[in-house]
């Protein structure tokens, strides 16, 4: 436990001290087209497959989870290894290839120079944006690492988390309750797998079968796609009504009992955190002001070292 306490300590300190060498002019003088690359990879990736903008951001997000944004989620399995992407909750990452397409794009103007960390965490703001999403300048300078182990994917929340286990969660990583409430606004985006919610439908507690917090017509849906013993491969659920619009209907339907996990859930459960739900329900400006505010903050957490060249294998 005490070991746990100083090793976030240290996580914390470095991360403090990485923050303020990220800037948004970065690679204004190295790679001055390296957005406008990644853009252009991003989009052509989204016009053959809407379920792009989703896999990037939850992809990023995973990734900062995990030693802070340094592009581990990338790496490939291998030499007695298994990487981080092939862990546990890896069911939904997808769209690996969006971010090697636009790696490529990137190192045929100016090798060397841009961190795989980097292009997810642009990828990630441009998913956003060509959802209907807001835009904000991404700040850049993040390194690579290279420490991708499957077994440290375990330290991300469960969907099963209840307020205070993610409370703590993004404390470890020094966000606070507004960044849990607006960052889990992501899953406006996307689809889920019966197996994230089917703890809330099936067996819920010793006397109810379905989480009684659920609305109930809501809950019977659920119900049809998943069922209890009948397992059909890859059934599951959009994340909200409008999966591939960033817009703040994912708090619209939580306030109404129709959200997927119980992590979602939970954001109801104390005054502060409900407050803030309700508050992005009813604007959605205010919702992406915090969303984007609590984004740059989530992705600054830095770990990495090294500039990779190939985003699937280090140097
Ligand atoms: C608060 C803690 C969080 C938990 C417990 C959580 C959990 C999950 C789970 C279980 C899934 C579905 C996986 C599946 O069954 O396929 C999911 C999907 C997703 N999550 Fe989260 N998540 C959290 C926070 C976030 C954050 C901070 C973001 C980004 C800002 C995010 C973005 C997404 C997106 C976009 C999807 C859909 C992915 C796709 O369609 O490919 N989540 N999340
Ligand atoms: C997900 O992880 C499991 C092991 O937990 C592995 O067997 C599977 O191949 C992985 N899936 C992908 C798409 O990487
Ligand atoms: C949250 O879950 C943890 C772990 O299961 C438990 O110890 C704690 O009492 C729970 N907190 C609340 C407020 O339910």
């Amino acid at each position: 436990m005490a070991l746990i306490v100083i090793v976030n300590l240290l996580m914390l300190s470095s991360v403090a001290s990485l923050v303020n060498s990220l800037s948004v002019n970065y690679y204004d003088r190295t790679c001055p087209n390296a957005e406008s690359a990644v853009t252009d990879a991003v989009k052509k990736a989204v016009l053959n497959d809407k379920t792009v903008p989703a896999a990037l951001l939850r992809m990023h997000f995973h990734d900062c989870f995990i030693r802070g944004c340094d592009g581990s989620v990338l790496l490939e399995s291998g030499k007695g290894n298994t990487a981080e992407k092939d862990g546990p909750p890896n069911v939904s990452l997808h769209g690996f290839y969006v971010i090697h397409n636009a790696k490529k794009a990137v190192e045929a103007i100016c090798p060397g120079v841009v961190s795989c960390a980097d292009i997810l965490a642009l990828a990630a703001r441009d998913a956003v944006t060509l959802s209907g999403g807001p835009s904000w300048n991404v700040p850049k300078g993040r390194k690579d690492g290279r420490v991708f182990k499957a077994t440290e994917t375990r330290s991300l929340p469960a969907p099963t988390f209840n307020l205070s286990q993610l409370i703590q969660s993004f404390s470890q990583r020094g966000l606070s309750q507004q960044d849990l409430v607006a960052l889990s606004g992501g899953h406006t985006l996307g689809f889920s797998h019966c197996s994230s919610f089917e703890n809330r439908i099936h067996n819920f507690d010793a006397s109810h079968d379905v989480d009684p917090s659920l609305n109930p017509s809501f809950a019977s849906k659920l119900k049809n796609i998943c069922p209890a013993h009948n397992k059909v491969k890859g059934a599951g659920s959009t994340m909200d009504s409008t999966s591939t619009a960033f817009d703040n209907s994912y708090y619209k339907l939580l306030v109404q009992g129709k959200s997927l996990f119980s992590s979602d859930q939970s954001l109801l459960s104390s005054p502060q955190t409900k407050a803030l739900v309700a508050k992005f329900a009813s604007s959605k400006k205010a919702f992406e002001d915090a969303f984007i505010n609590s984004m740059i903050k989530m992705s600054s957490l830095n770990g990495g070292q090294e500039v990779r060249l190939d985003c699937r294998f280090v140097r």
